[in-house]
Protein backbone atom coordinates (compact mmCIF):
# COMPACT_ATOMS: atom_id res chain seq x y z
CA UNK A 1 0.00 0.00 0.00
CA UNK A 2 1.74 3.23 -1.25
CA UNK A 3 0.32 6.37 0.84
CA UNK A 4 -1.82 9.04 -0.59
CA UNK A 5 1.14 11.54 -1.33
CA UNK A 6 2.72 9.30 -3.34
CA UNK A 7 -0.01 7.70 -5.45
CA UNK A 8 -0.99 11.39 -6.39
CA UNK A 9 2.78 11.53 -7.73
CA UNK A 10 2.77 8.70 -9.46
CA UNK A 11 -0.64 9.36 -10.96
CA UNK A 12 0.43 13.23 -12.24
CA UNK A 13 3.93 10.77 -13.87
CA UNK A 14 1.67 8.62 -15.27
CA UNK A 15 0.41 11.57 -17.18
CA UNK A 16 3.39 12.86 -18.16
CA UNK A 17 4.68 9.66 -19.44
CA UNK A 18 1.12 9.77 -21.72
CA UNK A 19 2.37 13.13 -22.85
CA UNK A 20 5.85 12.07 -23.57
CA UNK A 21 4.46 9.31 -26.07
CA UNK A 22 1.79 11.83 -27.81
CA UNK A 23 4.78 14.15 -28.29
CA UNK A 24 6.94 11.46 -29.82
CA UNK A 25 3.76 10.51 -32.05
CA UNK A 26 3.61 14.59 -32.96
CA UNK A 27 7.45 14.00 -33.72
CA UNK A 28 6.88 11.34 -35.52
CA UNK A 29 4.25 12.73 -37.75
CA UNK A 30 5.91 16.09 -38.50
CA UNK A 31 9.40 13.63 -39.47
CA UNK A 32 6.93 11.78 -42.07
CA UNK A 33 5.68 14.84 -43.15
CA UNK A 34 9.42 16.29 -44.07
CA UNK A 35 10.30 12.97 -45.81
CA UNK A 36 12.92 11.60 -42.99
CA UNK A 37 10.72 8.34 -43.01
CA UNK A 38 13.83 6.76 -40.49
CA UNK A 39 13.45 9.47 -38.19
CA UNK A 40 9.78 8.78 -38.13
CA UNK A 41 10.03 5.46 -37.77
CA UNK A 42 12.93 6.06 -34.95
CA UNK A 43 10.07 8.27 -33.22
CA UNK A 44 7.37 5.79 -33.38
CA UNK A 45 9.08 2.91 -32.32
CA UNK A 46 10.05 5.93 -29.30
CA UNK A 47 6.14 6.37 -28.86
CA UNK A 48 5.25 2.98 -28.28
CA UNK A 49 8.36 2.26 -25.47
CA UNK A 50 6.86 5.39 -23.56
CA UNK A 51 3.11 3.52 -23.55
CA UNK A 52 5.34 0.37 -22.16
CA UNK A 53 6.51 3.34 -19.11
CA UNK A 54 2.97 3.60 -18.97
CA UNK A 55 1.71 0.32 -18.67
CA UNK A 56 4.51 0.07 -16.02
CA UNK A 57 3.30 2.97 -13.99
CA UNK A 58 -0.34 2.04 -14.31
CA UNK A 59 0.19 -1.18 -13.49
CA UNK A 60 2.35 -0.20 -10.26
CA UNK A 61 -0.10 2.22 -8.95
CA UNK A 62 -2.83 -0.20 -9.21
CA UNK A 63 -1.38 -3.00 -7.66
CA UNK A 64 -1.01 -0.86 -4.63
CA UNK A 65 -4.59 -0.61 -3.52
CA UNK A 66 -4.60 2.93 -5.03
CA UNK A 67 -6.79 4.23 -7.46
CA UNK A 68 -5.45 5.24 -11.37
CA UNK A 69 -6.63 8.86 -12.35
CA UNK A 70 -6.26 9.83 -15.81
CA UNK A 71 -6.26 13.63 -16.26
CA UNK A 72 -6.10 15.29 -19.84
CA UNK A 73 -2.92 14.40 -22.43
CA UNK A 74 -1.27 18.45 -23.17
CA UNK A 75 -1.28 19.68 -26.81
CA UNK A 76 2.06 18.84 -28.42
CA UNK A 77 3.70 21.09 -30.93
CA UNK A 78 3.81 20.22 -34.42
CA UNK A 79 6.77 22.15 -35.75
CA UNK A 80 10.13 20.80 -34.39
CA UNK A 81 12.68 22.38 -36.91
CA UNK A 82 15.59 20.71 -38.75
CA UNK A 83 16.40 17.23 -38.27
CA UNK A 84 19.12 18.29 -35.63
CA UNK A 85 16.82 20.74 -32.98
CA UNK A 86 14.13 17.92 -33.51
CA UNK A 87 16.19 15.23 -31.61
CA UNK A 88 17.61 17.92 -29.78
CA UNK A 89 14.43 18.75 -28.22
CA UNK A 90 13.84 14.85 -27.74
CA UNK A 91 17.32 15.01 -25.71
CA UNK A 92 15.67 17.70 -24.01
CA UNK A 93 12.70 15.87 -23.15
CA UNK A 94 14.04 12.97 -21.38
CA UNK A 95 16.49 15.42 -19.71
CA UNK A 96 13.05 16.61 -17.81
CA UNK A 97 11.65 13.44 -17.63
CA UNK A 98 14.85 12.27 -15.39
CA UNK A 99 14.25 14.74 -13.60
CA UNK A 100 10.76 14.13 -12.78
CA UNK A 101 11.77 10.58 -11.83
CA UNK A 102 14.59 11.69 -9.70
CA UNK A 103 12.01 13.80 -7.94
CA UNK A 104 9.81 10.55 -7.48
CA UNK A 105 12.57 9.22 -5.73
CA UNK A 106 13.74 11.72 -3.75
CA UNK A 107 9.24 11.63 -2.20
CA UNK A 108 9.74 7.84 -2.17
CA UNK A 109 12.61 7.92 0.20
CA UNK A 110 11.34 10.96 2.21
CA UNK A 111 8.32 8.77 2.29
CA UNK A 112 10.41 5.74 3.67
CA UNK A 113 8.44 3.99 1.16
CA UNK A 114 10.65 1.34 -0.05
CA UNK A 115 8.43 -0.55 -2.74
CA UNK A 116 8.48 2.50 -4.72
CA UNK A 117 12.06 3.34 -4.33
CA UNK A 118 12.42 -0.08 -5.53
CA UNK A 119 9.73 0.14 -8.04
CA UNK A 120 11.63 3.33 -9.44
CA UNK A 121 14.89 1.96 -10.16
CA UNK A 122 14.08 0.72 -13.30
CA UNK A 123 12.97 3.87 -14.60
CA UNK A 124 16.21 5.52 -13.41
CA UNK A 125 18.21 3.12 -15.38
CA UNK A 126 15.79 3.22 -18.21
CA UNK A 127 16.17 7.27 -18.33
CA UNK A 128 20.12 6.33 -18.64
CA UNK A 129 19.89 4.61 -21.19
CA UNK A 130 17.33 7.03 -23.04
CA UNK A 131 19.96 10.00 -22.99
CA UNK A 132 22.66 7.97 -24.07
CA UNK A 133 20.55 6.85 -27.14
CA UNK A 134 19.39 10.29 -28.20
CA UNK A 135 23.05 11.57 -27.58
CA UNK A 136 24.35 9.36 -29.59
CA UNK A 137 22.03 10.23 -32.58
CA UNK A 138 22.50 13.80 -32.02
CA UNK A 139 26.39 13.38 -32.12
CA UNK A 140 26.05 11.65 -35.41
CA UNK A 141 23.56 14.17 -36.84
CA UNK A 142 26.09 16.69 -36.00
CA UNK A 143 28.83 14.38 -38.17
CA UNK A 144 27.08 13.30 -40.95
CA UNK A 145 25.56 16.78 -41.75
CA UNK A 146 22.39 18.01 -41.83
CA UNK A 147 21.70 17.55 -45.68
CA UNK A 148 22.45 15.34 -48.45
CA UNK A 149 24.13 11.96 -48.34
CA UNK A 150 25.01 12.08 -44.79
CA UNK A 151 21.67 13.01 -43.70
CA UNK A 152 20.43 10.09 -46.00
CA UNK A 153 22.97 8.01 -44.10
CA UNK A 154 21.58 8.44 -40.46
CA UNK A 155 17.69 8.36 -41.75
CA UNK A 156 18.30 4.79 -43.37
CA UNK A 157 20.35 3.92 -39.76
CA UNK A 158 17.26 5.26 -37.94
CA UNK A 159 14.41 3.42 -40.09
CA UNK A 160 16.18 0.22 -38.62
CA UNK A 161 14.86 0.36 -35.07
CA UNK A 162 12.91 -1.85 -34.21
CA UNK A 163 11.09 -1.80 -30.81
CA UNK A 164 12.61 -3.64 -27.84
CA UNK A 165 11.29 -6.32 -25.18
CA UNK A 166 11.26 -4.34 -22.49
CA UNK A 167 13.72 -5.59 -19.28
CA UNK A 168 12.27 -6.71 -16.17
FE1 LIG B 1 9.33 7.36 -20.38
FE2 LIG B 1 11.40 8.42 -22.36
O1 LIG B 1 10.83 8.32 -20.64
Amino acid sequence: MINKKMSDALNKHLNAELYSSYLYLAMSAYASFKGLKGASNWLYMQAQEEMIHVKKMYEYIDSQGAQVVLQAIDTPPSDFGSPLELFNSVLAHEQKVTGLINDLMTLAVAESDHATQTFLQWFITEQVEEEQSVGEIIDRIKLAGETGAGLFMIDNELGARVLAAPVE
